[in-house]
């Protein structure tokens, strides 16, 4: 299938559209008692409830459909099996090959790369153990209290996401720190309350020529070069993970600090790599390899299960009903365990440079919606800050919600207050309030009928609107893995019915050249004229503005 819109059952789709709009979920729900377990989901101990969903057995059919005449068999096997599905850059996408726990070898180029997959993932391992251990030491001879991971985008969301989400797994004598901005505070701040003697820096860049990280990389080895006197003694604080060890080395970076990744994994998709090395330090390599096998699970499920009880599959369809039919623009990622706080940041590049994408798979502008507006906030902070528009705004934003059963050191009287507020805020956004609800509880106040006819239609919810929950015993590193790799395969499955390429991204290259231009102009000083009169503009009021030392 090339363009959606044309097949069989996107037509079919259109005419479940029109006749199901009408419909709320809260009659769907009273017309149906059995309708959770229809539509719900299992994988281990994860609960995937999509009840909560303006769908009913027709269109949840015509979606499986819509994956069938898809292809997504097809083109999911083409992925597992290493062909070149990122056509652009004419390379396979294997980031499954990298929680790969099966025998079988995954080939590249008629290549079994399983070995060398398993060959950095013991050297991860074992620079692991040596720093938690002790045994990797500093110049100075002191063992690394501090590790800064410097890195951006998939080089920085995945290892931060992780080590932020399975911090009751990590051990607390040892401080993980994180620095993506070229903005000097963003380093500045980090290393004014470090010591060289006892930092270990890991510059994570799969091209190792991204200014922002370049930067930064700069600053941490005069950083550590004003207080080591000898070069040679980077190698004790600094390592580096890249598909160009080349570039490396010219670096400064001994040979043996490098960590391999390879151009056969995406940047957002490479948290599994050795890009996961502060994961490693931080949870340990047992952890760490839990977390892939986690991954390795639903990548089981999603290549074994059928698309109609194959849970990133239904994630898929779901925001594809939403954006494509109902007209959806954004989507909400809502997790309630604090730990899962930098979740949405990483599901953002995940999705959204993923299938943030206007040409098809053979070059021609698509005539219909791709990627959604991802965004997302710990799910009780943003009670009290967007959930006014997710109740009664004119906008619907379908949500995700996650949730741990059971949490790491659980105090009952937080997290049952917790897990109230998920189950009901999900309860009321598809439930609502009627018109009749309202009046009776303003009644029942004792409000007189001039104040209830005054206030009523600001107190009314319209309900319908849709969320998936995911439940889950709790945040272990496996688990982590699991849903982690299912939002993946949504994406995967998406781009496949939209019929785009989810591995490229053109589009983050024209800022960058045009950044390295104006730098070229900052630096020389003068005032400019190469640009449109804003850009003229602003540049050239920087220029007046900014202090001499700048
Ligand atoms: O955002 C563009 C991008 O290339 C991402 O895909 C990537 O994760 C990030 O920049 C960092 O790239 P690198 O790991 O090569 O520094």
């Amino acid at each position: 299938m090339k363009n959606p819109t044309t097949s069989k059952s996107w037509q079919r789709l259109q005419g479940e559209y029109e006749r199901i709009r009408g419909q709320h979920m809260r009659d769907m729900f009273a017309a149906d008692p059995g309708r959770f377990h229809r539509f719900s989901l299992r994988l281990n101990d994860i609960l995937f409830d999509f009840s909560k969903n303006r769908i009913d057995g027709g269109v949840f059919e015509a979606l499986i459909e819509l994956a069938r005449e898809a292809g997504v068999e097809t083109w999911r096997e083409r992925m597992f099996r290493g062909e070149p599905i990122n056509h652009t850059e004419h390379r396979p996408v294997l980031h499954t090959a990298l929680r790969h726990m099966g025998d079988e070898p995954v080939r590249v180029d008629g290549r079994d790369v399983m070995p060398e997959v398993r060959s950095e993932l013991a050297r991860v391992r074992q620079l692991a153990d040596a720093v938690r251990c002790r045994r990797w030491r500093g110049a100075s001879g002191q063992p690394i209290t501090d590790v800064v991971n410097i890195g951006i985008g998939g080089s920085h969301l995945g290892p931060q996401m992780a080590v932020e989400a399975l911090r009751p797994y990590a051990i607390h004598d040892l401080a993980i720190h994180f620095v993506n901005n070229i903005d000097e505070n963003h380093i500045n701040n980090t290393l004014e309350r470090l010591s060289p003697d006892t930092t270990l820096f890991i510059i994570a860049s799969k091209s190792f020529t991204t200014q922002d990280t370049m930067v930064n990389a700069d600053t941490a080895r005069a950083w550590l070069l004003n207080k080591l006197d000898d070069e040679t003694l980077l190698s004790r604080h600094m390592v580096a993970v890249t598909a160009n060890t080349r570039a490396a080395i010219d670096f400064g970076v001994a040979e043996e600090n490098v960590f391999r990744m390879w151009d056969w994994v995406g940047g957002r998709y490479s948290m599994w790599s050795a890009i996961g090395l502060a994961t490693a330090i931080a949870i340990g390599p047992d952890h760490f390899e839990s977390m892939l096998r986690g991954a390795w699970e639903a990548d089981c499920h999603f290549r074994e299960a059928p698309l109609e009880q194959n849970i990133p599959v239904v994630m898929a369809l779901l925001g594809i009903w939403y954006n494509n039919f109902f007209g959806a623009q954004a989507t909400a990622i809502l997790p309630y365990d604090q730990n899962l706080h930098r979740l949405p940041a990483y599901l953002q590049q995940a999705d959204m440079e993923s299938n943030g994408k206007g040409v098809d798979r053979d070059g021609h502008p698509v005539g219909y919606q791709t990627g959604p507006v991802l965004f997302g906030e710990i799910g009780i902070a943003s009670q009290h800050a967007f959930y006014q528009l997710l109740h009664q705004g004119t906008k619907l934003v379908p949500a995700d919600m996650l949730a741990p059963v059971s949490n790491y050191r659980c105090i009952a009287r937080h997290h049952r207050a917790l897990m109230s507020n998920i189950f009901a805020q999900a309860e009321a956004l598809m439930m609502g309030k009627t018109e009749a609800e309202v009046r009776a509880e303003l009644e029942a106040a004792g409000l007189p009928e001039e104040e209830i006819e005054f206030l009523l239609p600001y107190k009314v919810f319209p309900g319908n609107r849709p969320t998936n929950t995911f439940l889950f015993y709790t945040l272990d590193p496996k688990t982590l893995g699991t849903l982690v790799a299912l939002y993946e395969h949504k994406v995967f499955v998406q781009g496949v019915i939209w019929h785009i390429n989810s591995f490229d991204q053109w589009g983050v290259e024209l800022g960058k050249v045009l950044a390295r231009n104006i730098l070229d102009e900052v630096n020389r000083g003068e005032p400019v004229d190469s640009h449109d009169a804003s850009t003229n503009g602003l540049i050239n009021y920087y220029l007046h503005l900014r202090p001499r030392r700048n």
